[in-house]
């Protein structure tokens, strides 16, 4: 298993190329089943989870050609409505396939996804919501296996679901007449996942609003090109990055109104922000962390994805902080790998206490998740001396090639294997 060895220390300065959103591309590759066509997806990140993507597209029938962050997926062959539990238990977001199945086949088998690092992620809303639309339902040797012609009709969720979301408005695009979404997510990404589906023909009302209608139609699709949104957690990863190495960072690539709660903090927090175009900005550090408190909410608040590296950040603050996790409650298990490094962070429900202290030292680790391995590469990076990382699979699911953007920022890290 690789792990990675940080010498931290070093300010992180120059230039980094922000790639295109995991989180926006996986329903959008997922979506490419729905009708049958030749896609073009451009700004595509190569990460372990568009592969594991990738995997289940192919497993269905599709043809697909992946090269210099362009991915071709050709869907006119697929005839094959399953997503196995080999690719299911190694990410969660294959539950994606489930509402572009049942639009084109109106069967799917799907593996029941377990839990995860940080507990019991239901996908009960998605469930309720199909059989709300006619589909029946059961669950056989851990599959999900559901069949019907789908019918709009009124959804409303009790709680916002960017994937419980996504997948209804997948689910919706060949159904028979509209189908209206109440209290859905209106993060960015479900807004790509919109724009994408309507490239497709189909027309959605209130993109980007928590009341969706989707309108089917029987226009086929032929050929489509589509470039997918830059990553914002991936962005918000770097603004942290600078800040903690005391750097310099242009990030370029970004979309700047999907980061507005996250300038503000870095701005409340003492970090200096200068806009150098329509998608790009420096971030840089210029006095001492305050401490600054988080609250993690649904798009527009500030992302859970970003909590565990606030909480990094915070670690070396001048004072005592508060990060509060509202979406998922019990997502702390960085924090005693961040007290590791010399943190002084304790939780009690879903609220973490940071005292601050005067700087990091070096420790090894051990990452549990995407996000939490985000945070103690950060801490390794602001700490003086040698910090060792393990089990960086996790990192490797969602962020591109992090170690080569570091080290052309200046930061000393390099992947080893055991
Ligand atoms: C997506 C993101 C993930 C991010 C999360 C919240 C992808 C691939 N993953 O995950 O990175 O952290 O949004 O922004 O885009 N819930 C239920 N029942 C359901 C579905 C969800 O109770 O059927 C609850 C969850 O437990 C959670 C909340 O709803 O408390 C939001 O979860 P959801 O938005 O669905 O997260 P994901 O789509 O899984």
């Amino acid at each position: 298993m690789d792990k990675f060895i940080i010498n931290g220390g070093v300010p992180l300065k120059g230039e980094v190329l922000i790639s295109g959103a995991k989180n926006a591309v996986l329903p959008i590759m997922a979506a490419c089943i729905i009708k049958p066509g030749k896609y073009k997806i451009n700004n595509v990140p190569n990460l372990k989870d568009t592969r594991t993507m990738i995997s289940l597209i192919q497993e269905c029938g599709a043809d697909i050609k992946f090269q210099n962050n362009t991915l071709i997926i050709d869907s006119n062959p697929c005839v094959n409505p399953i997503a196995p539990y080999e690719l299911v238990k190694t990410m969660r977001a294959s539950f994606y396939m489930l509402g572009p199945f049942m639009s084109r086949f109106n069967k799917a088998v799907v593996s029941l996804p377990g839990g995860c690092a940080w507990g019991p992620r239901p996908v009960n809303f998605h469930i309720e919501a199909l059989e709300k639309m006619g589909a029946k339902i059961e669950l056989e040797d851990g599959n999900i296996v559901c069949e019907g012609m789908l019918k709009g009709t009124v959804i409303e969720f009790k709680k916002k679901s960017v994937g419980a979301t996504g997948n209804i408005i997948m689910a919706s695009v060949n159904a028979q007449g509209s189908t209206e979404i109440v209290n859905a997510a209106c993060e960015p990404e479900i807004v790509d996942l919109c724009n994408f589906i309507e490239l497709m023909g189909v027309n959605i009302e209130g993109v980007g609003t928590d009341r969706l209608i989707i309108h089917p139609t029987d226009k086929d699709v032929s050929e489509l090109e589509y470039s997918v949104i830059p990553d914002r957690i991936e962005a918000g990863t770097f603004m942290i990055a600078s800040l903690m190495t005391k750097g310099d960072i242009i990030l370029k690539n970004i979309n700047i109104n999907h980061l507005a709660i996250v300038i503000e903090k870095i701005k409340e927090a003492g970090g200096e922000i200068n806009q150098i175009d329509d998608c790009s900005i420096q971030v840089k550090y210029i006095k001492e962390i305050i401490p600054t408190n988080i609250e993690t909410l649904e798009y527009p608040g500030y992302p859970t994805d970003l909590q565990a590296q606030w909480m990094s950040l915070m670690a070396i603050s001048k004072g005592k902080s508060s990060v509060i996790e509202n979406i998922y409650k019990d997502r702390f298990t960085h924090i005693s790998e961040l007290n590791r490094f010399g943190a002084d962070i304790f939780c009690e429900n879903n609220e973490a206490f940071i005292n601050g202290v005067e700087s990091l030292s070096p420790a090894p680790v051990m990452s549990t998740d995407i996000r939490a391995s985000a945070s103690l590469i950060l801490a390794a990076l602001s700490a003086m001396g040698e910090s060792s990382i393990s089990r960086i699979y996790h990192i490797d699911r969602g962020y591109e090639d992090i170690e080569s953007k570091i080290r052309a920022l200046g930061g000393d890290i390099v992947r080893v294997s055991d």
